[in-house]
């Protein structure tokens, strides 16, 4: 970052109010959000990462929830770290401006993406991931709880001032169960809003406040935030569940993603391990679940498909699965 460009945006921030136009960002953002909790949010977060990274996008993962789920389940912070009263540097203090991205940044080790056979492959795919820590969040949320655009901003204004744009395809916004300042800011800096949900009667009648925060958001701060999609999340074979997506799908109409992710027990024990939808033993279904969606985000959010997404595409097309073997780093 040249300092020139720093200047200009301290200086544009003391004359205006700001906007999240003024704070550029490249990436394709999109913001995991539903107030209510045990929806998916940090599943969709984690798998949907997964799947990108394996089809060799760069993904960065902001988890921006002060419960740290998205952070311990991708092995980069230990549960126990992320509840000592020390804060290490994480997306509170870069949001902040207390400490740059290059110290909060961790990146996920291979395995979580990659079958361990095919660690060090070559098609360029990573997760990073700015950490949560339980006490710094809970205070910015705290903190940044004002009506002034520029506490809306602060999320925004980090990404765009550490350049992520230059690096990553995907930022994935990982949100707590809330309306808050966190979320308002997850909201202020995404180009697209995902509603996970399940086919169930309370999580589908606490929808309207989240279209009542994304239109507020829209019309002060981030004119060009949209919805990206409804997401039935743990989709079942009962009369009930099916009865709910068929509800949906009037109320939705084309907001809703054809894929749905099915009610798949090996996303708990894969969350359990450590290890995602496309390594774990015996998810191959769950796998194939987050890769349908992937294509539908890649879609949606108009990026280019990579040579390795295109052969998986394929593959998923012809229902040829396993997906196919991909390139590994030659051995010296
Ligand atoms: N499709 C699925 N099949 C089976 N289990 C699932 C599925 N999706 C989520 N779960 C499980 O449901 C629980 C809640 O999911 P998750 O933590 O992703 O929700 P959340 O919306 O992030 O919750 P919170 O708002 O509390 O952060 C987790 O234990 C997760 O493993
Ligand atoms: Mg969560």
């Amino acid at each position: 970052l040249s300092s020139g460009k720093l200047n200009n945006n301290i200086g544009r921030e003391r004359t205006a109010s700001p906007k999240a136009s003024d704070y550029k960002i490249g990436s394709r953002i999109v913001a995991m959000v539903h107030r209510k909790g045990g929806v998916g949010k940090t599943t969709t977060t984690i798998n949907l990462a997964a799947a990108l990274a394996d089809a060799g996008y760069k993904v960065l993962v902001a988890d921006n929830d002060p419960i740290g789920n998205a952070t311990s389940a991708m092995n980069v912070v230990s549960f126990e770290e992320l509840n000592e009263p020390d804060a290490y540097p994480n997306l509170g203090t870069l949001m902040l401006g207390l400490t740059p991205f290059n110290t909060v940044v961790r990146r996920v080790p291979p395995g979580f993406i990659f079958p361990e056979a095919e660690a060090g492959s070559d098609e360029g795919g990573v997760i990073d991931v700015l950490p949560s820590h339980h006490d710094s969040l809970e205070s910015v949320d705290v903190q940044l709880n004002k009506d002034t655009l520029e506490s809306k901003l602060r999320l925004r204004r980090a990404l765009s001032l550490a350049g992520v744009g230059d690096f990553y395809h995907f930022i994935l916004i990982d949100c707590s169960p809330s309306l808050g300042a966190l979320v308002k800011n997850a909201m202020a800096a995404a180009d697209f809003w995902l509603l996970p949900m399940l086919p169930e009667r309370f999580s589908m009648e606490t929808t309207n406040e989240m279209f009542d925060l994304a239109d507020f958001i829209q019309s002060t701060v981030n004119p060009d935030l949209s919805l990206m999609g409804v997401l039935i999340n743990q989709a079942k074979n009962t009369n009930v569940s099916k009865a709910a997506i068929v509800e949906l799908r009037e109320a939705y109409g084309d907001s809703l993603f054809n894929t749905q992710i099915r009610d798949l027990a090996v996303l708990r024990q894969s969350q359990f391990e450590g290890r995602s939808a496309l390594t774990y033993k015996g998810s191959r279904e769950a796998a194939n679940d987050y890769r349908r969606l992937m294509f539908e985000v890649i879609e949606r959010a108009d990026a280019p498909l990579t040579p390795r997404a295109q052969e998986l595409q394929a593959s998923l097309n012809s229902e040829m699965s396993p997906a196919p073997k991909r390139k590994t780093a030659s051995k010296k």
